[in-house]
C-alpha cells in the first residue's frame, strides 16, 4: 500500500529498490537516543505554547519514554519501508498510543528533525573523543615524565640529528593532541546551535518557542536562518576534518611504533597484549595495532573527503544526498575511538629499551653539533667555518671506524690547532641534551618542566 505517513497523495507504494535506495534506517537508528530526545522537547513544547492539546501532549511523552526504553534494551527497528529513525520512531509512538501520535509532528519537518539529532549525535561524539584524547594525552606525560633523562638519537631525514630525550619526543605527540581537543572543543561550540524548529525550510507559523527546545537539548541557541539550519552540515566536516587531523597525529606515532620495534632499530617491545604472532614463522612478535591505527587514518581521511563530496554543490536547502552524510561520519568516529583506545593501551605497555636508544644516539655522529658550537663559543669561530672543521672530523672517525670522542688528539689537532682534549667533553649525549635549555629544548630540565604543566593541565596533580 501506499505511504502511512505522506499517502494521501499516492495511489501506488514504491518500487522494492526505491525502497531500498531511499531508507537510511541501516545507519541512522544510531541516532534512537537523539530522535526521542528531541521529540520529548518539541512535545513538551507544543503542550506549553498550547498547539497540542496538553493530554495529547503528556500521551505523547509518555509514548516516547516508554519508545525509547524498547530501544535502550536492544529492540531496534531496521524495517526499511519505514526509511528511517525518524519515522520508525513516530511509527512505534502510533502503535502504542495511537492516533494523538499524529501531532508530534506539528510545526517540524524530518529536515530540521535529522539536523537536530544530527548534531546531538556528533556533540556526544565529540565529549567521547575528547575523553579519549585526554587519556592518551596523559599516558603519554607519565611515560614522559619516567623518560626525562633518557637519551635517543633525534633525526631529521631518518638519517641520526641530535641526541634527543625520549620524554621530549614523546611530548611532542602530547602537544599535536592538545591542539586536537582544541579543534574538537570549537567544533563543538560552533555546532551547538538548535535548528529545532525550522521545519522543512522555511520556518513555521505555529507559535513556537525556540529557545525553550534549544535549550531543553543544551544547545546555546537556535540557529538564525532555517534554510541554513536545515541543509548545513558544517559541524559534521568540522568533526571529520579535526578526526582526519587527530588520526594523522596517531598514524605518525603508530609507525613510529612500528619502525622502533623492528629488529634493526630495536627500540622498544610491545607488550604481548598489544603483539601477535605468525602462523608460519614462531619467532614473530607483530605490531599490528600499531599497523591498524596507521591504516586507519586513510579510512578517516577517505570518510572526511566521502562528505566533502556529497556537500559539494547542493543547492539550498534539504537534498537527499545529505542523508549519505551518516555512514562516514559514524565509520570514521568509530575508527577514530578505536585507534585512541588501542594507542593508549599501546603506548602504556610499551618497553622503551633506552640502551638500544642510547647506543645508537652514540653511534651516529649526533653530538657533531655540539662540536661545532663548542668552537664558536670557546674559540671565536664563525659557525660556518666551524661548521666546515668539523666535517673533516666527522670524515676522518668515519675512516677510522670510531666515535667522535674515540679519535685520538693528535688527529683532532692535524685537522684544526684550536681543537683541545676539552672539546670532546661536548661530544657526550648527555651533555648534548643537557645543553638544549632553550624553552621548549630537549634539556631533561625543560621536560620536567613541561610534563609538571601538563600534568596541571589534565588534573593528574
Ligand atoms: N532520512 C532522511 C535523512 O536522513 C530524513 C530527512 C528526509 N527529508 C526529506 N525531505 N525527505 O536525511
Amino acid at each position: 500500500g501506499s505511504n502511512q505517513m505522506w499517502g494521501g497523495r499516492f495511489a501506488g507504494g514504491p518500487a522494492a529498490v526505491m525502497r531500498e535506495i531511499n531508507a537510511s534506517i541501516g545507519f541512522d537508528k544510531r541516532m534512537w537516543r537523539q530522535d526521542v530526545a528531541g521529540s520529548i522537547a518539541h512535545v513538551d513544547m507544543l503542550g506549553r505554547q498550547g498547539i497540542v492539546p496538553s493530554t495529547d501532549a503528556a500521551a505523547i511523552r509518555d509514548g516516547l519514554g516508554r519508545v525509547r526504553d524498547g530501544y535502550a534494551a536492544g529492540d531496534l527497528p531496521d524495517d526499511p519501508a519505514l526509511e528511517d529513525i525518524h519515522m520508525a520512531t513516530e511509527a512505534r509512538l502510533a502503535d502504542d498510543i495511537g492516533p494523538a501520535a499524529g501531532r508530534l509532528h506539528t510545526a517540524r519537518s524530518r529536515n530540521d528533525q535529522v539536523a537536530t539529532d544530527f548534531r546531538l549525535w556528533v556533540r556526544d561524539a565529540i565529549d567521547e573523543v575528547d575523553g579519549g584524547l585526554a587519556a592518551l594525552q596523559k599516558v603519554l606525560v607519565n611515560r614522559a615524565g619516567e623518560h626525562a633523562d633518557s637519551v635517543m638519537p633525534g633525526f631529521t631525514h631518518l638519517q641520526a640529528a641530535q641526541p634527543v630525550t625520549l620524554g621530549h619526543h614523546l611530548m611532542a605527540y602530547y602537544e599535536m593532541l592538545a591542539r586536537d581537543r582544541s579543534r574538537f572543543s570549537d567544533a563543538r561550540e560552533r555546532l551547538n546551535e538548535c535548528p529545532l524548529g525550522s521545519a522543512a525550510l522555511a520556518g513555521t507559523g505555529f507559535p513556537i518557542d525556540r529557545v525553550a527546545t534549544a535549550e531543553a537539548l543544551g544547545f546555546d541557541r537556535p540557529t538564525r536562518n532555517s534554510l541554513d539550519a536545515v541543509s548545513d552540515r558544517d559541524f559534521a566536516l568540522d568533526y571529520l576534518t579535526a578526526a582526519a587531523t587527530c588520526s594523522v597525529h596517531l598514524s605518525r606515532l603508530a609507525e613510529e611504533l612500528v619502525l622502533w620495534a623492528s629488529q634493526p632499530f630495536g627500540f622498544v617491545t610491545l607488550s604481548d597484549a598489544w603483539s601477535t604472532g605468525s602462523s608460519i614463522m614462531p619467532q614473530k612478535r607483530n605490531p599490528d595495532a600499531a599497523e591498524l591505527v596507521r591504516g586507519h587514518a586513510g579510512r578517516i581521511a577517505g570518510a572526511m573527503v566521502s562528505l566533502f563530496v556529497t556537500m559539494k554543490g547542493l543547492p539550498l536547502a534539504y537534498s537527499k544526498d545529505m542523508q549519505d552524510d551518516k555512514p562516514p561520519l559514524f565509520e570514521a568516529h568509530d575508527l577514530l575511538a578505536l585507534s585512541l583506545a588501542a594507542m593508549t593501551g599501546m603506548v602504556e605497555s610499551v618497553a622503551f629499551r633506552t640502551d638500544r636508544m642510547r647506543a645508537a644516539a652514540e653511534a651516529g655522529f649526533a653530538t657533531a653539533t655540539d662540536l661545532a658550537d663548542w668552537l664558536v663559543r670557546e674559540r671565536g669561530v664563525p659557525f660556518r667555518e666551524a661548521h666546515h672543521i668539523v666535517g673533516a672530523t666527522v670524515k676522518a672517525a668515519e675512516e677510522a671506524g670510531v666515535a667522535l670522542d674515540a679519535l685520538p688528539l693528535d688527529r683532532l689537532q692535524a685537522i684544526d690547532p684550536r681543537l683541545s682534549g676539552d672539546a670532546r667533553a661536548v661530544l657526550a649525549v648527555d651533555a648534548s641534551v643537557a645543553s638544549r635549555t632553550s624553552f621548549g629544548g630537549t634539556a631533561p630540565a625543560q621536560v620536567r618542566d613541561r610534563v609538571t604543566e601538563a600534568k596541571a593541565v589534565l588534573g593528574m596533580t
